[in-house]
């Protein structure tokens, strides 16, 4: 690595540091305290309760919002699906941006902490080949990360044909001509995030795929 990308890479890394300090100051931290207190052992680890570990999931959410540039862009528009506690639309407000979210109003600890960090969160359920709520407006960009709706761990997995349903619902309803999108998967039972039908799917829709990750720079290809 040249010494140019080096340097790059450590202030990086230390303006990372910052932000998340910065972040995690205008935390209130009395309530977050009685949250954990309250929820810890309702799923332990590796259930949901390991996301009030706040310092590591609020960190691993800016390393997101520095991977998608979103430190330096200006004022977008942002849909977090499945957001769970809501700490990435936290991070994106940090950084200006107008983010929501969207996510299933049944977990009661995820409530307390949407409600917490008083995040703009939509409540639904998403099903195959069912459109999405109308939010009253599009987005610049639209992330899901460790996406369980696809019926993560289910027999009935989404295929792509429940993937092209909702990429079009998205392209075509919600995203603004340039927006954006990005999926990140979990791993299935057979430690793999897609099979070589979906892996193509993504890839001839002019997905990057690194991964877990799907990035879409754009959805023409979606759009009927
Ligand atoms: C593993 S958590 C990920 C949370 C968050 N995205 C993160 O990375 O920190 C999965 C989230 O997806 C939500 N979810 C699962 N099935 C869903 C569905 N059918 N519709 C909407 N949200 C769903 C869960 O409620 C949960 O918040």
């Amino acid at each position: 690595m040249k010494f140019i990308e080096k340097l790059h890479n450590i202030l990086s890394k230390q303006q990372r540091k910052n932000d998340l300090e910065n972040i995690l100051q205008t935390i209130d931290t009395a309530r977050f305290d009685s949250c954990r207190e309250l929820y810890k052992d309702v799923d332990p680890y590796p259930g949901s309760s390991k996301y009030l570990d706040i310092r590591k999931w609020m960190a691993d959410k800016v390393v997101e919002a520095y991977r998608l540039k979103l430190n330096k862009a200006k004022n977008l528009s942002i849909l977090d699906i499945g957001t769970g506690a809501g700490y990435f639309p936290y991070v994106c407000n940090y950084y200006g941006h107008d983010a929501m979210a969207l996510d299933m109003n049944i977990d009661p600890m995820y409530n307390a902490l949407i409600k917490l960090l008083n995040i703009d969160r939509l409540a639904y359920e998403i099903s195959p080949y069912q459109k999405l709520p109308d939010f009253g407006k599009k987005f610049d960009l639209v992330t899901a990360y460790a996406i369980c709706f696809n019926n993560h761990g289910r027999d009935d997995l989404w295929t792509a044909s429940e993937w092209r349903f909702f990429m079009e619902d998205l392209a075509n309803n919600y995203l603004k001509e340039n927006g954006k999108v990005l999926l990140v998967l979990n791993r299935e039972s057979n430690s793999l995030y897609y099979d070589t039908a979906l892996l193509s799917f993504f890839v001839q829709n002019g997905a990057k795929v690194d991964n877990d990750r799907i990035y879409f720079d754009g959805v023409n290809s979606f759009r009927t």
